[in-house]
């Protein structure tokens, strides 16, 4: 994983903003999985601002809430269209994101899989991290080798995610996730964490031993993933002087 420490969250969501602008402007038609939460609100106003061509480009969200009308304030339907979408020229029809009130959850899960295939993979993968590890809504314990599905939330992240509902009693306790097997096939992931609530599981990510009770953790065996911290997120981690030299250091044609 390389493991990239900016001195603030700012700093460290334009490095993230400049590879994913990289990657559109390489590929118009790029397959983007995006995150919802706290930590990427300001990489999407970068990205509005950098005025991309989002025309070809097609997404796929990590997740949603079961049982929200997809019009709720807080589904993440309404999070991406009132975040990014409707501040750019992305084609409605190009946008997927869980359905948390389809009849039949199971199946809509295999034709969610089904149409990240069918768009040919996911190019780059957006990533928050939960104070638990948690990766989309993989919660601890989650399979490694899960696929799109139902999960219920852990306490902790529903207390987490109380903030944005008001109260912890009007956070649903379900959700459609992709699933680990499905974020570890993206070609490139990128895990974005701001804030000393999350160095914890930061660094049990990046420097624990690879375990389901910290899903994250799981990005160690990714080909090309990538961790964009600030420095209160990267605060446990015991080797920060080695990662930050290691970026310092890179050969200049690798520097984003
Ligand atoms: P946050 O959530 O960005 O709101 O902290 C991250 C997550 O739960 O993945």
């Amino acid at each position: 994983m390389e493991i990239i420490i900016q001195s603030t969250a700012e700093a460290a969501t334009d490095v993230a903003a400049r590879i994913i602008a990289r990657q559109l402007r390489k590929k118009p038609g790029s397959v983007l999985g995006l995150a919802t939460g706290s930590t990427p609100l300001r990489l999407y106003q970068i990205l509005i601002g950098m005025k991309l061509d989002w025309s070809r480009a097609i997404t796929f969200n990590l997740d949603e809430y079961i049982g929200l009308p997809r019009e709720h304030p807080q589904s993440y339907h309404s999070f991406m269209w009132e975040n990014l979408f409707r501040h750019v020229n992305i084609r409605p029809e190009n946008v997927h994101i869980p359905d948390g009130n389809a009849p039949d959850v199971p199946a809509f899960c295999a034709a969610y899989e089904a149409s990240i295939r069918a768009a040919g993979g996911i190019d780059i993968q957006v990533l928050g991290i939960g104070t638990d590890g948690h990766i989309g809504f993989n919660e601890p314990t989650s399979s490694l080798a899960s696929r799109t599905r139902i999960k219920t939330l852990t306490p902790q992240t529903r207390r987490d995610n109380a903030r944005f509902f008001g109260s912890e009693n009007q956070v649903p306790f379900h959700v459609i996730t992709m699933g680990i097997g499905t974020i570890m096939e993206a070609r490139q992931n990128l895990l974005l964490a701001f804030g000393g609530n999350k160095a914890e599981a930061v660094a049990g990510a990046v420097e624990g031993p690879i375990t389901s009770i910290n899903p994250a953790s799981i990005l160690q065996l990714h080909p090309v993933a990538k961790a964009c911290l600030d420095e209160p997120a990267a605060s446990k981690l015991t080797r920060a002087e080695y990662y930050r030299w290691v970026y310092d250091n890179k050969p200049a044609w690798q520097v984003i």
